[in-house]
């Protein structure tokens, strides 16, 4: 694994909270992997995070204000070694549209369970729970890579 995309729907919340998380872990253990994020859908394309996802970050000490969204493009599913699909509607969107090497994020360490989508909670709550979470999967997700199993 050389490569990692984030992929959720509007790339804004979740997907580049993935991102910054597994930049900090590939950062901290000197691994050789470009970690990037996208989304399905084409809304946000251009923006920054949320203003959530940018808080929660930096509770942890991950600054992810700098990120811009972008859509997912044909590419990157040869581009990138691994995409991971941060839920089922993602999974199976990027399925569709013709993603290789695709896997869920909730399926490392979280028996497949979706990252919930924050897009629609009321307020702040809910998004430690997401970090939580992708924290959990992204140290799984690299652990259980052969190439990189015994550097993280
Ligand atoms: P994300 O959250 O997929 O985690 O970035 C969402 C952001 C925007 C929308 C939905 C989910 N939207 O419908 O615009």
């Amino acid at each position: 694994m050389k490569s990692v995309l984030f992929v959720c729907l509007g790339n804004i919340c979740r997907s580049p909270l993935a991102e910054g998380y597994a930049r900090k872990v590939v950062l901290e253990n000197k691994l050789d992997i470009v970690i990037d994020s996208a989304g399905t859908g084409n809304w946000h394309v251009g923006e920054a995070p949320c203003e959530n996802s940018i808080r929660v970050g930096l509770a942890h000490g991950i600054d992810i204000a700098y990120l811009k969204a972008r859509q997912v493009k044909k590419e990157d599913f040869n581009h990138f070694d691994l995409i991971v699909a941060l839920d089922e509607n993602n999974y199976r969107d990027l399925k569709k549209s013709g993603a290789k090497n695709l896997v869920k994020l909730g399926d490392y360490g979280y028996k497949g369970k979706d990252v919930p989508d924050p897009y629609f909670f009321d307020g702040f709550e809910g998004f430690e729970e997401v970090y939580k979470m992708i924290e959990i999967c992204v140290n799984k997700l690299f652990s259980v890579n052969s190439q990189i199993k015994d550097k993280v």
